[in-house]
């Protein structure tokens, strides 16, 4: 029985501004998708990795993340599709029939604690078949409507039940394969991707358990959260 994790990082990251995909935009000194490998890998729960690489790129990537010396994990890369939900489902196609848990993290939180992934796959292991991470949010969240000139907003959630959720998020892999094989037929009839896995999970009716996630774990997607994730080396070293 043995962990796969697929590594998404075959985006653009357009919002970094960079001429460069986000996950091989340097953070101290070395791309953003080898941060998050090493931390998967250091966890001691991840078996494998299979990185989703940006379409022509996957020689480049296997460079940097096969041949790194810290990740003492086999090392696969596939080229990524167009969507996030499609890069997952070609990751998802290298698992092997010994995989029973697959975990889905993203390149673009490279800070990711390795006690974050064991916490998320111990869930795993203990029976809840889909789970992840997530924190409370700070901030009062409302539901919008397009309204002519300005947005209109419909609703207030309850901030108490709201959670901002994270990755790396784990799954049993038959459930995740079935959620990501319902999930296909919808993105093509609705042309409407799915920005989490857990989503599609949700989708089938089946349940996701949220475990603590990570203040660490956050997602870079603008150049101030590089410069967060910089400091946060800095503090380490
Ligand atoms: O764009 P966003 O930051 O939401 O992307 C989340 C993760 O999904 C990133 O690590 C990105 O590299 C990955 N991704 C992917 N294939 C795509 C789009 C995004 O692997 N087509």
């Amino acid at each position: 029985m043995t962990t796969l994790a697929i590594l998404t990082a075959a985006g653009s990251g357009t919002r970094l501004g960079r001429d460069l995909p986000k996950a091989l935009v340097e953070l101290g000194g070395l791309p953003l998708v080898l941060h998050a490998a090493r931390r998967l890998a250091a966890s001691g729960v991840v078996d494998g990795l299979v990185v989703t690489a940006p379409a022509g790129l996957a020689a480049v990537v296997t460079e940097v993340v096969a041949r790194d010396p810290h990740i003492e994990v086999p090392v696969r890369v596939v080229e990524g599709g167009a969507t996030r939900q499609a890069s997952v489902a070609t990751g998802l196609r290298m698992a092997r029939a010994a995989d029973d848990v697959v975990l889905v993290h993203d390149a673009a939180r490279p800070l990711v604690p390795p006690s974050l992934v064991r916490r998320v796959v111990e869930a795993v292991r203990s029976g809840h078949r889909a789970v992840v991470p997530g924190l409370p949010v700070t901030d009062t969240i409302k539901q919008v409507i397009p309204g002519p000139g300005a947005e209109l907003v419909v609703g207030t959630p309850d901030r108490s039940l709201l959670r901002a959720v994270q990755t790396p998020q784990g799954f049993e892999r038959g459930l995740l394969v079935r959620a990501h094989e319902a999930g296909a037929v919808r993105a093509a009839a609705e042309h409407l991707a799915a920005t989490d896995d857990a989503g599609l999970v949700e989708a089938l009716g089946e349940k996701v358990h949220i475990v603590p996630g990570d203040d660490l774990a956050f997602k870079i997607t603008t150049e101030r959260d590089l410069w967060l994730a910089e400091l946060v080396l800095q503090e380490a070293a």
